[in-house]
């Protein structure tokens, strides 16, 4: 069978890809660890006593800067097979010898400064252009507020976090992001005093549930968490769930079919992050859920997935903006498919992620044909459109170049992907797999 994937070119930076359009979708797989809990089992097991294991750890990029800052602190990482094992440091961390480096990371930034708040020593977080852009002043507010001092370069990185003894806040969490929420848990699980936040849009829990894992206190009433600080975290040994905002790419890639099947096992199904299926179901997929398994709290099943009928419009405002805010690029790239389009709105915050991401789904349906309008805080695409394959840019945003991978396969024509490289960032298997599930 033909590749309907070519890598024509390899120019300094920039790979790109040639997506073919498919007649369908169908097959079966599992899906590497979730990102967002590969981060926090690596920080926490680094920051634990003992040896963690760590079984199906997320394969891309960013959660592999997180073991790596660890292993500047002082922890120990070793991989065989399947299984990474962290040896952490018993609660204090060693003085690096250089920057932290978190690569295209925001969340081993945001949440690891939470971390080493309250260590004393002196730590400089650096990452590459994108994540030298986005804003940090959210976390060094807080973090100040408990005792430690943060030095930003006109509130980016370049980062300084001057860990000091910490002291418990109260704190309203301004803006819906677990990233903040994660730095304040990480600082108050050292400071003197029990530390609160309330978060008025439930975010993701996976540091709550991780926290646990690992031994710390930690209770939730309503919308506010509360940790008691000065605790100390012991080893884990765990299996961490696919990722449901990888599968969002070929669960989208399912929804363009009508005779398209879906298997994924073990996927996380975590409820703050399993709100996509709802999304998915309302746009006419039909999903099974064959079994469902817990482990530190953390929920994985098998899910099957088909299209029944028309592939229909929505609607996303509101909370459901917050929570399904990793996966708005590809609903937007399949959107013009949809009968009665996809409007979505109060998700600002997509213009402060790896990139302007209301900006560049924007150009890019535009580049396929698509006619669309753009809001300050989303955007509108009618449905029934007919795009034509085009010339993309993933400006070196992960989840760009995979959503418009997704948009290609029912586009008119073969469409180009500039800096497909970037699926690495999460997703190295994506093209791959991609190749595989596509029908010609
Ligand atoms: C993440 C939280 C979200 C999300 C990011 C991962 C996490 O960011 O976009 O990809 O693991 O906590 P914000 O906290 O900035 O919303």
């Amino acid at each position: 069978m033909a590749s309907v994937l070519h890598d024509t070119h390899s120019t300094a930076g920039s790979k790109t890809q040639v997506v073919l359009p498919a007649k369908s979708f169908r097959g079966s797989l599992m899906l590497p660890g979730d990102k967002s809990i590969s981060h926090r089992y690596a920080m926490l097991a680094g920051m634990a006593e003992g040896t963690s294991r760590l079984t199906n750890f997320s394969t891309g990029a960013d959660p592999h800067s997180s073991l790596s800052c660890m292993v500047s602190l002082g922890a120990k990482v070793e991989t065989a097979g399947s299984v990474i094992s962290v040896t952490g440091l018993g609660g204090k961390f060693e003085q690096p010898n250089g920057d932290l480096d978190c690569g295209n990371s925001g969340s081993t930034m945001r949440m690891l400064a939470g971390l080493v708040a309250g260590q004393e020593g002196t730590y400089r977080f650096v990452g590459d252009a994108s994540l030298t852009m986005r804003p940090m002043e959210r976390i060094r507010k807080p973090l100040e507020l408990m005792g430690a001092r943060i030095d930003l370069t006109d509130g980016h990185a370049p980062m300084t976090v001057h860990g000091r003894p910490l002291t418990a806040i109260d704190f309203e969490a301004p803006i819906a992001s677990a990233q903040v929420k994660t730095a304040v848990l990480f600082a108050g699980l050292q400071a003197k005093g029990v530390t609160s936040i309330a978060e008025k849009v439930r975010t993701r829990d996976h540091s709550e549930h991780a926290l646990r894992a690992f031994g710390a206190e930690l209770t939730r009433e309503n919308d506010r968490l509360s940790i008691e600080g000065v605790q100390r975290l012991k080893a884990i040994d765990a299996t961490v769930p696919g990722d449901m905002s990888s599968a969002a790419f070929f669960l989208c890639a399912a929804l363009l079919f009508e005779d398209s099947n879906l298997v994924l096992d073990a996927l996380g199904m975590n409820p703050t992050r399993a709100t996509l299926l709802d999304v998915i179901a309302a746009m006419g997929g039909t999903i099974k859920i064959l079994d469902v398994t817990e482990q530190h709290g953390e929920m994985a099943g098998t899910i099957q997935v088909n299209r029944s009928g028309k592939l229909k419009g929505i609607e996303i405002a509101g909370a459901l903006a917050a929570q399904l805010i990793d996966e708005l690029p590809v609903i937007a790239a399949i959107a013009p498919y949809t009968e009665g389009g996809v409007t979505i709105r109060d998700a600002k915050e997509l213009r402060v992620k790896e990139s302007d991401r209301i900006a560049l789904v924007v150009k890019n349906l535009r580049a396929m044909g698509a006619e669309v309008t753009e809001h300050e805080d989303g955007m509108y695409i009618p449905g029934s459109q007919r795009l034509r394959g085009g010339v993309i840019d993933s400006g070196m945003d992960h989840r760009i170049a995979m959503a418009f991978a997704i948009a290609a396969l029912r586009a008119d024509g073969e469409t180009t992907i500039h800096g497909a490289e970037a699926a690495s960032i999460s997703f190295p298997e994506f093209f791959t797999w991609l190749d595989d599930l596509a029908v010609r």
